[in-house]
């Protein structure tokens, strides 16, 4: 694992509320936050997946159902975890679905489902967390993806979905400046997740997702977790409304002709 420059005890004495945190990059953000001594509870649709990654954490976690599509549920869950853990330092919204399909292979249900689950979801998290956090110097963060900035064919639901994620992000910063900040996380892609599985799921659709990387390897869960507790420390107290790009430089350009010194390929 790579050297972490945060203390252990960076985050003792909080706690954080992870949804959509029972699985992949989500879960290894509350890993993280727990490892450096936070609270945490991780919500999912599943119960025995949230219950298997609140064991996985150990006895800092606790397992949450709900689905972030149900306000009275997310809100339910979020009261429930408040009376467990205390008030929220620390809120995630990373709940997502997707799948490849074109415009004209997708119903408008299917749109619905993703644009409900990633943007309403989002809404429906930080509008109903805000009278839970310990406030001032509370620290949201929303999980985004490059598709909100980069037009991706078979991606119109996520591409639309992760756009309005990254305006609700900007907006709720400026409502709720003074003692809440409201941050997003855009991964690129990472190695061994659900998320890779299902956009890049043959080696053709793979090495194009490669060739856009800059750094030429792919990310890792841990990279992610560790802007995470970059945005939600004091080291980002200054830092709202940004979108924060964690992507090897996937986002900045076409890096497929890199020149390795023998001229462009
Ligand atoms: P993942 O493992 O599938 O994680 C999704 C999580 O959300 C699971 O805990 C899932 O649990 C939960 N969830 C899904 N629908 C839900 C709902 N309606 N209500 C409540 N919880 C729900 O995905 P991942 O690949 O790690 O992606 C995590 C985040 O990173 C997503 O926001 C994704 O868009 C973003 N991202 C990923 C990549 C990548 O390379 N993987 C790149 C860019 C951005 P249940 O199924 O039990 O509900
Ligand atoms: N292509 C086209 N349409 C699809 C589809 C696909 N691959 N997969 C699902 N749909 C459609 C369904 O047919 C349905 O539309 P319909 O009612 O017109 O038939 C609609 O999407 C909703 O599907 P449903 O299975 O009822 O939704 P759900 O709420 O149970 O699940 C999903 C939501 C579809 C996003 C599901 O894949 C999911 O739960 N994903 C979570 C995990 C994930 O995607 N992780 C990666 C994050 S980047």
């Amino acid at each position: 694992m790579t050297q972490s420059p945060f203390r252990d005890d960076l985050f003792e004495g909080k706690t954080a509320f992870i949804a959509g945190g029972t699985s992949g990059i989500n879960l290894g953000i509350a890993r993280r936050y727990a490892e450096l001594g936070a609270k945490v509870a991780v919500l999912g649709r599943n119960p025995e997946k949230a219950q298997a990654a609140a064991e996985s954490i150990g006895d800092a976690a606790i397992a949450l159902t709900a689905d972030v599509r149900d306000y009275a549920a997310i809100r339910a869950a979020m009261e429930e975890a408040r009376d467990r853990l205390g008030g929220f330092d620390i809120v995630v919204s990373g709940a997502a679905g997707n799948f490849l399909a074109p415009v004209l292979g997708m119903s408008a249900n299917a749109f619905k489902a993703v644009v409900d689950i990633d943007l309403l979801g989002t809404f429906n998290v930080f509008r109903g967390c805000h009278d839970l956090l310990n406030l001032p110097g509370a620290s949201l963060i929303a999980i985004t993806a490059g598709q909100a900035e980069q037009a991706m064919a078979m991606q119109a639901h996520a591409c639309a979905a992760k756009a309005g994620i990254n305006q609700l992000v900007r907006t709720l910063a400026l409502e709720w400046g003074p003692d809440v900040r409201v941050n997003g996380i855009s991964p690129g892609p990472i190695g061994d997740t659900e998320g890779m599985a299902r956009l890049a799921p043959d080696p053709k659709t793979r090495d194009a997702h490669y060739a856009r990387i800059a750094m030429k390897r792919w990310g890792t869960v841990f990279e992610i977790a560790e802007a995470a507790v970059y945005l939600s420390s004091a080291a980002g107290n200054y830092v709202t409304g940004a979108i924060l790009d964690v992507d090897g430089g996937s986002s900045i350009g076409d890096a497929s002709r890199l020149d390795t010194g023998k001229g462009l390929a």
